[in-house]
């Protein structure tokens, strides 16, 4: 069969493009920059278009609200709705702790807001159908008090993914202060607002995995034409 030249030709173009093709579309699933920053920008996108103040992207809050929902990653619903209390004191004894926060800066939360979802949502449709959707959220929201935000976001293999807004009334640069600018933690999954860590262990496994697979395949193939 592969003495036809016009088959040769067709599996050539087929896998010629294929080439092109496949790898575009599993690299529109990777996750691009940091998400939860992303979210950030949502919420004061969202705040100051309805004239509230702007709040400030606090990586000391951002680093917390990733380790509540960590501690929080085995307890999502059928229908989406997170089971989880940890304790107020975990607060600043497991999580200022972890992150390196300084414990003489630690000021007041003034809200939170938790979320869970069976598959992954890109940020827009995280903040509106997961966080953001109903009323005591947006009264959350919109609540003047606050001066700082973080969010952290981390999700399991195959799901489910969890989301934590994080609110302070703390002045900027002398709350929720991180030892060493953060460079201590050890990051090992998910990601949070103002670090430069990316995203880690959210789809970005798949996307090695298929592309390896890809490649595997490609070469096999190609192999088998000559
Ligand atoms: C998660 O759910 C389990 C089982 O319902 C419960 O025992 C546990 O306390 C929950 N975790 C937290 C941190 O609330
Ligand atoms: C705003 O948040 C503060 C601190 O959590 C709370 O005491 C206050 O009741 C909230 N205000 C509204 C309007 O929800
Ligand atoms: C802010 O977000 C809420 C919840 O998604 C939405 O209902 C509202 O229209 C948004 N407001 C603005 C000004 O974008
Ligand atoms: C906070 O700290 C950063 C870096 O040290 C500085 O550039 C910024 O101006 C400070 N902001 C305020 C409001 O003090």
């Amino acid at each position: 069969m592969m003495n036809n030249p016009s088959c040769w030709v067709l599996h050539f173009f087929c896998c010629f493009s294929c080439c092109l093709l496949f790898p575009a579309l599993v690299l529109s699933h990777h996750i691009h920059g940091n998400p939860a920053s992303d979210i950030v920008d949502i919420i004061n996108k969202n705040r100051t278009d309805q004239k509230l103040p702007h709040l400030n992207d606090s990586p000391g809050l951002g680093c917390m609200a990733l380790q509540y929902v960590e501690l929080c990653k085995g307890n999502c619903s059928d229908n989406n709705a997170v089971n989880c209390k940890p304790p107020e004191d975990d607060f600043t004894e497991v999580f200022a702790p972890n992150c390196g926060v300084e414990l003489p800066t630690f000021g007041t939360i003034t809200g939170h807001i938790v979320g869970c979802q069976r598959e992954y949502l890109e940020p827009s449709q995280a903040f509106s159908q997961v966080l953001i959707k109903d009323k005591n959220s947006v009264s959350v929201l919109k609540n003047k008090t606050h001066t700082e935000v973080g969010v952290g976001l981390v999700g399991l293999h195959k799901g489910p993914f969890f989301w934590c807004v994080l609110f302070s009334s703390g002045q900027t640069n002398s709350t929720f202060v991180l030892e060493n600018r953060g460079a201590g933690i050890q990051q090992k999954k998910g990601c949070y607002s103002g670090s430069s860590t990316p995203c880690s262990g959210i789809g970005h496994t798949r996307t090695v995995a298929l592309n390896i697979f890809f490649i595997s395949f490609v070469s096999v193939l190609l192999l088998t034409l000559l």
